[in-house]
């Protein structure tokens, strides 16, 4: 009977899937993210909307400053920023709920790109241990 055999066959899948979940916690190299989005088109309009009233050359909030000629380049290069960023955002804490408001989409958008191209720096093997990694917030949605 064929459909006994498939009904069997989906606890085995069950048991695969949480398999994979459990080794995916320690993946031995992360599958890279990738994105279609574009810095000049898609992301430098974002910061400009969204941050640069507070992080410029002449009012760099934090020591965090976005230049006025953003370039890719110059974003990989300033990895810890930009993945500070990715962070603020995810949390809700930037920009400031006191200051307008940054539309969901171009929330997702801003850390789907420095998720893609900034990624966390890979663990070394072996070597000393990398710092601890900032649990996710507690709430779930909202604010
Ligand atoms: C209204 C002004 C304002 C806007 C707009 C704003 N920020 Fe900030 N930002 C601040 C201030 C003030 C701080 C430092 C105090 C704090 O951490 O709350 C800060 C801190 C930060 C930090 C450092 C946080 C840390 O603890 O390391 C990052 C990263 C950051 N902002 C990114 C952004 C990004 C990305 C945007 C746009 C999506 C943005 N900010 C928009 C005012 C602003």
């Amino acid at each position: 009977m064929l459909v006994m055999k498939a009904i069997a066959l989906v606890p085995a899948l069950a048991v695969v899937a949480l398999a994979g979940m459990v080794f995916a916690q320690d993946p031995p190299k992360e599958p890279a993210k990738t994105t279609k989005l574009d810095f000049k088109k898609d992301i430098i309009p974002i910061i400009k909307a969204n941050c640069i009233s507070c992080h410029n050359k002449d009012k760099a909030e934090h020591n965090v400053m976005f230049p006025d000629k953003m370039t890719e380049e110059d974003a990989l290069k300033n990895a810890r920023m930009w993945r500070n960023s990715a962070r603020e955002v995810k949390k809700g804490s930037m920009p400031p709920k006191n200051n307008g408001t940054m539309g969901d989409k171009d929330r997702a958008k801003l850390v789907e790109w420095i998720e893609a191209k900034i990624p966390r720096p890979a663990r070394r093997p072996g070597g000393t241990t990398p710092p601890p990694t900032t649990p996710p917030p507690t709430t779930t949605g909202g604010n």
